[in-house]
């Protein structure tokens, strides 16, 4: 038996969730994945975005919604294809578009916090090589310079490329995401042009308004550990895949250089503590083994509690990727955290084991700031399709009425109170 304590957060915590464009907008026609989903072949059950939740429309009533589960933060991010439909020109009514998705925000009572690039590139950008082309840092930087002025007395929070190293691996290194390359020197090419992208992006936005937003980057921290510690092949692969998954971005920002494996300490101009916070997504523990690739479901042990991704929950991971932040200062903000379950119940105990841990990183001195869920409404998961079931709301097919979980009541709950409480532990922690 456990005894449990309220777990109080600091005042001013951000509590919310996050989506992507792509993901929830529908209609997404002129980027690289709306293209590869048409190509057929590359999505489970030949799945299409196609309207998505239909959030383009109805993103007022999404966020009336999101108001009253009690968040005070959203994070969503815009869709450069729609902005800069061909190169170096700018569509006036989607930036007026996403005006009134700002304002709306504001309304509903909920911080902004925007996304310049969540996995898409327009056409133009990947007819281009996209990241392959060196051009690419200055193309994106570009874009974020002029959506962060236009937007910018109503952002207070940018971020630069979700997750850049799970493009490296999703386009470059495994193929399976667009343009669907396999090829070690092209994942290293994308790699360096990624992390000088994030710092370009970083100053364009900086010096685009004088509203002194605060911008960083959002890094997949997945948790890797060796399948066998005893084995010195393994340790050598985890030391790797941690290298090239997480090391890679964080040294770089810290010390302005591209690191290995992708560059050999090469100075890259603006990078150098281009953070202002430091985003991280978690969901899960990888186990390396040499002989096996950094596939995404990470060798779980046989006794684990899976979700429905086939991701181990190990909420332990969470805690140490939080605390391995702390060392380089800026502040930390949760950009996403989730599970994809038909199992509500699962979400609930899955949603407060995870807070706890991040409590208790709380605790020893990470200064984390926010926590955005993923997801708001169950939605376009990428080469999973519509099989995938993340929502605290779910979206019944067809309809697309939005019908929320009793976990967006327990969050809630959380977010009202700024605290999860010994009887929510209880309950669902048992
Ligand atoms: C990612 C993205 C999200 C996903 C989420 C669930 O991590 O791949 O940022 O777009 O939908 O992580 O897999």
């Amino acid at each position: 038996m456990s005894t449990y304590t309220d777990l109080r957060f600091p005042k001013g915590f951000l509590w919310g969730c996050a989506t992507a464009a792509h993901q929830v907008e529908g209609n997404n026609t002129n980027n690289n994945w709306w293209q590869w989903e048409q190509e057929g072949g590359h999505i489970k059950g030949g799945d299409v975005s196609g309207i998505a939740c239909d959030h383009y429309n109805r993103f007022d009533s999404d966020f009336a919604l999101a108001q009253e589960l009690g968040h005070n933060a959203h994070r969503l991010s815009v869709e450069w294809s729609r902005i800069e439909p061909e190169e170096g020109q700018w569509d006036m009514k989607e930036v007026d578009h996403y005006r009134q998705v700002m304002e709306s925000l504001h309304r509903h009572g909920m911080v902004p916090m925007v996304t310049l690039h969540h996995f898409t590139n327009p056409l133009w950008f990947e007819r281009q090589g996209g990241w392959l082309n060196p051009q690419a840092p200055d193309l994106i930087a570009r874009f974020s310079g002029f959506i962060a002025k236009e937007l910018g007395d109503l952002v207070p929070f940018w971020f630069t490329i979700n997750e850049p190293m799970i493009v490296v691996i999703g386009s470059y290194l495994f193929g399976a995401e667009p343009p669907g390359q396999s090829d070690w020197g092209a994942a290293m090419t994308a790699s360096r042009h990624l992390l000088q992208a994030h710092g370009a992006m970083y100053r364009a936005v900086k010096e685009s308004t004088s509203h002194n937003p605060q911008v960083g980057p959002v890094l997949a921290m997945l948790y890797i550990e060796p399948y066998d510690p005893n084995s010195e092949d393994d340790r050598n692969a985890a030391q790797l895949a941690d290298l090239l998954m997480n090391e890679y971005f964080l040294a770089g920002i810290d010390t302005g250089t591209l690191g290995p494996p992708a560059g050999q300490g090469e100075d890259a101009p603006g990078l150098k503590d281009s953070w202002d916070f430091i985003g991280i997504n978690y969901y899960s523990r990888h186990r390396m083994a040499h002989d096996q690739p950094l596939d995404t479901a990470g060798l779980p042990p046989p006794d684990a509690e899976l979700t429905l991704m086939g991701y181990e929950v190990f909420p332990e991971g969470f805690y140490r990727q939080l605390m391995r932040l702390k060392k380089y200062g800026p502040p930390v903000y949760v950009t996403e955290n989730g599970i994809s379950t038909k199992d509500d119940t699962q979400r609930c105990r899955h949603l407060l084991r995870h807070l706890a841990e991040m409590h208790r990183a709380l605790q020893e001195g990470t200064d984390i700031r926010g926590y955005l869920h993923w997801t708001l409404i169950d939605n376009f998961e990428w080469t999973e399709g519509h099989q995938q079931w993340f929502g605290m709301v779910a979206m019944e097919p067809g309809t697309l009425k939005r019908r929320p979980h009793p976990s967006a009541y327990l969050f809630r709950e959380i977010a009202r109170g700024n605290a999860v409480t010994a009887a929510m532990l209880k309950e669902y922690v048992g």
